[in-house]
């Protein structure tokens, strides 16, 4: 089973070849730059540029597998949840070689993937289904902050969501509030490295809440009274990498509080973690840390596999069509607000 993927549900353009649970190839182009002037992702930006990137792209995901177009047996592509103009450029685009090709196309919903995109591993990177054990899956992005308990290969269940911003928003408008360029998550990171998270401390909003629900609005508005109140911070390097480290140590204690909990909650003794905030340094430490101190299996998402990237779309695609080859005629329109709890 040879599968074309495509991925545009916001501001990367990807594309990807996968065959039988293992990635061939994963393109991923970032549209950063084009947003950086505006602080944040522009949604017409996003689609126009999807439409100019998307055929290099995919073109060199197949030059990258050695595969011809004329060897794909099904083409996927992310029908949801994203930006409706994004979705419509990659899910037109899938259609439509589908067509040409006269295989079937299949739509994937964006958060599934990234439910089991921390078990795809090595080089080749693969997926084993088989292997995927009772867990409890943390998906944190710019758009999204989910818990999701997963019994099952496809059994899954939400547990919790943000009630306001995504932790990858809240990173992102707390850089900008200190002055760093968009994205600022990477930025805030790379300066809190070297800062004291002890010196400044933040509210860790809902962590002791008996819900699995975030909420990181609070949290923003706190640094931003902060800041108001104490200017010269923004002035002193090394009182400024104490903030960025003592806003990091917030939101990291509230994702890693609040999935170990469920965790155990659940008497599960596994975890998993996607989404492009996984890339954070200390998110990273503290949720190993704090697993090896509980005897907690955790998976991390690898390089690409963190951030919004087609092989994850091809990976479960792939298994979808193993599990129920049927061809699906709902298919036919994307659904930009189509919730994970509805699959
Ligand atoms: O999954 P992703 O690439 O795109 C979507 O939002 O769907 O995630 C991007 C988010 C941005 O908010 C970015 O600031 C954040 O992930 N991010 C980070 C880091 N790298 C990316 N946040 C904190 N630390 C990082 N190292
Ligand atoms: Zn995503």
């Amino acid at each position: 089973m040879l599968i074309f993927s495509i991925e545009t549900s916001c501001d990367e353009t990807s594309a990807a070849v996968v065959s039988d649970g293992c990635v061939l190839s994963n393109v991923v182009s970032s549209q950063i730059g084009i947003h950086a002037e505006y602080g944040g992702v522009v949604p017409e930006l996003a689609a126009r540029e999807h439409l100019k990137n998307l055929m290099p792209v995919s073109r060199k995901a197949f030059a990258e597998a050695g595969i011809e177009p004329c060897d794909v047996n099904l083409v996927a592509a992310t029908r949801g949840p994203g930006l409706p103009n994004a979705l419509m450029v990659g899910f037109m685009a899938g259609q439509t070689a589908a067509f040409a090709l006269g295989v079937p196309f299949m739509g994937i919903h964006h958060h599934e993937a990234h439910l089991y995109s921390a078990w795809i591993k090595g080089s080749p990177p693969r997926l084993d289904f088989a292997r995927i054990r009772p867990s409890v899956c943390l998906i944190v992005s710019g758009g999204h902050t989910l818990l999701v308990h997963v019994s099952g290969e496809m059994k899954h269940r939400v547990l919790g969501s943000t009630v306001d911003d995504a932790a990858g928003e809240c990173f992102d408008k707390v850089a900008k509030l200190i002055g760093l360029p968009y994205p600022g998550g990477p930025e805030l990171d790379k300066l809190a490295r070297d800062g004291n998270p002890e010196r400044f401390r933040f509210p860790r909003p809902m962590l002791n809440d008996d819900s699995d629900d975030f909420s990181f609005s609070g949290l923003k508005t706190s640094v931003r009274y902060f800041i108001r109140d104490n200017q010269e911070v923004l002035d002193d390097g090394r009182a400024l990498r104490d903030l960025c480290a003592g806003v990091q140590a917030a939101i990291v204690d509230v994702l890693v509080g609040k999935t170990v909990r469920a965790a155990r909650k659940l008497g599960v003794d596994c975890i998993s973690a996607s989404g492009g905030v996984v890339s954070n340094s200390a998110l990273r430490r503290e949720l190993t840390e704090s697993c090896r101190r509980k005897g907690i299996e955790l998976h991390l998402s690898e390089g690409a596999f963190c951030t919004d990237n087609a092989g994850m779309i091809g990976i479960l695609a792939g298994r979808k069509c193993g599990v129920d080859p049927r061809p699906t005629p709902t298919d036919a329109e994307i659904l930009p607000g189509w919730e994970l709890s509805e699959v």
